[in-house]
């Protein structure tokens, strides 16, 4: 069993063991930061991404979805203020040239502190980087003797600014070629469009565009597995308001975001908001939902108040008129807007971290435990588990056959070999929420076993009963 303090560990371990998550281009000894996802992983995802995804578009009517690229004009990073504002305050040790995220290696040495202590250092942390006053973020971390863990020494340089974006160069003369970026944020994809999707979907102010896609930012410290990577991806949602309703719409979208995070059977207690002490430079106003990963509570999803920032930067730098026609005030505005922006990876983490469980199953007579699962059964990568109690006798045959059945309508796993009992340990360790067993009696009755993965019960039940009973719980 683990305990609290390598249960992270041991979710890393499963989450390769078992074909969720590995290291990117492993055999080479990875990359720093970038990992693929396995064969249960990317359905896991791709179900937290179609659950988002639907819950934004098909359940809400003013809101529709696009899919931008990746690569944008350079002057929409400049109109963004991405050149000029994308980055983090950073220090290097001299001894061991590593360099730290100043936040990051404060926060580390506050971990260490007794909690008044830490919470001390933290409130004159932040206070110090509200107002970029890097001078005093050198002296915290010298008058505290924090230390480089790789050289243990305080011999720091001085403390600088350091811009996230990842460039390359677009066309292949040299010469002609012109720098771009690789966008930081999707939600840049969607302000540059605001004017295309308005006209063409006819929508009507309040209304938002959605989207996912990939996100690249060179993070200096990256670590706790997917939590922090260079390439991820981003859910966002831009919801553009009249300007002076982004209070009242605000606090409408904090309070919707919550309620889809609780959506997913979450207890509420592993959730807290958490209002930004120093705003970016587009809000008025911004908050973070944390979820407790067995690291701490950390950012899941940030909603924002980007005011009417973006729309008139790009108004300025395209020089071309981006505004909106209210008929019912008869005025000519520029939407202001609040995002939800959400990160997948982020999300896939928290949700395997809330569902991994170690339980032990030991009686009397025998020692027994299990890893299971228990994600929620609508994201859980395999639906359904289809066994043969033996490979003859007709069987293979019958369970074939609910396979074809269900298999059009959701993800079904079918398996001959080995034991019944080491079958379901396998599906508890990916989440598989049900266990089909076909025997004997399936060819005498036509009723099967079917197995509950979080509490193991098993029912008999009509074999023509088991696609409407997985459908049901799984819409
Ligand atoms: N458009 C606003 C925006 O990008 P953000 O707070 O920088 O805001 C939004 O990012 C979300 O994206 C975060 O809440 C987090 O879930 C995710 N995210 C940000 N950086 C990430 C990274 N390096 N790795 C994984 N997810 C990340």
């Amino acid at each position: 069993m683990s305990t609290d303090q390598n249960k992270f560990q041991a979710i890393i371990s499963h989450c390769k063991e078992y074909g969720f998550v590995f290291q990117s281009s492993e055999i080479y000894d990875g990359l720093s930061a970038v990992y693929d996802y396995g064969q249960y992983g990317s359905e896991l995802k791709k179900n937290i991404k179609d659950y988002w995804w639907k819950s934004m578009t098909q359940l809400h009517e003013d809101i529709v979805g696009i899919d931008a690229a990746i690569f944008m004009h350079p002057t929409t990073w400049k109109a963004s203020g991405h050149v000029d504002n994308f980055s983090d305050p950073m220090i290097d040790n001299k001894d061991s040239n590593k360099r730290y995220r100043v936040d990051h290696l404060i926060e580390g040495y506050a971990e260490t502190l007794p909690t008044e202590a830490g919470e001390a250092l933290l409130a004159q942390m932040d206070e110090l980087l509200k107002e970029n006053d890097f001078a005093g973020l050198k002296t915290l971390i010298e008058s505290n003797k924090i230390k480089c863990t790789v050289s243990g020494t305080v011999n720091w340089t001085e403390v600088r600014q350091f811009n996230l974006m990842f460039s390359t160069q677009l066309g292949s003369v040299t010469d002609e070629a012109s720098e771009i970026y690789l966008r930081p944020e999707t939600a840049q994809g969607i302000f540059v469009n605001f004017l295309n999707v308005q006209k063409t979907g006819r929508m009507k102010v309040p209304f938002g565009i959605a989207q996912i896609g990939k996100a690249f930012r060179n993070e200096i410290v990256a670590r706790q597995f997917i939590f922090r990577m260079r390439e991820f991806e981003q859910m966002e949602m831009q919801f553009f308001v009249r300007p002076g309703t982004q209070q009242e719409w605000y606090e409408k979208w904090k309070e919707e975001r919550m309620q889809w995070h609780l959506s997913l059977g979450i207890d509420p207690a592993k959730y807290h908001f958490k209002d930004h002490i120093k705003l970016a430079h587009y809000a008025d106003a911004a908050v973070d939902i944390e979820y407790e990963f067995p690291f701490g509570f950390k950012e899941v999803e940030g909603i924002h108040s980007r005011t009417d920032f973006d729309l008139k930067q790009h108004q300025e730098y395209s020089k071309k008129k981006i505004q909106y026609f209210d008929t019912e005030i008869n005025q000519n505005y520029v939407p202001y807007v609040i995002e939800t922006s959400i990160g997948l990876d982020r999300m896939f983490l928290l949700t395997i971290c809330n569902a991994y469980a170690e339980e032990d199953l030991s009686t009397p007579e025998k020692a027994d435990s299990r890893v299971v699962l228990r994600l929620p059964a609508k994201l859980a990568p395999v639906k359904l588990a289809i066994f043969p109690l033996t490979k003859k006798e007709g069987l293979p045959e019958l369970a074939r056959e609910l396979m074809n059945d269900c298999k059009s309508a959701f993800y079904c796993f079918y398996e001959e070999k080995d034991a019944i009992g080491r079958r379901y340990r396998r599906q508890d360790a990916i989440g598989t929420p049900f266990c089909v067993t076909i025997d004997h009696q399936t060819k005498e009755d036509g009723t099967v076993t079917i197995r509950h993965r979080d509490s193991m019960e098993q029912e008999r039940i009509p074999l023509s009963e088991v696609k409407a009973l997985v459908l049901n719980k799984i819409s």
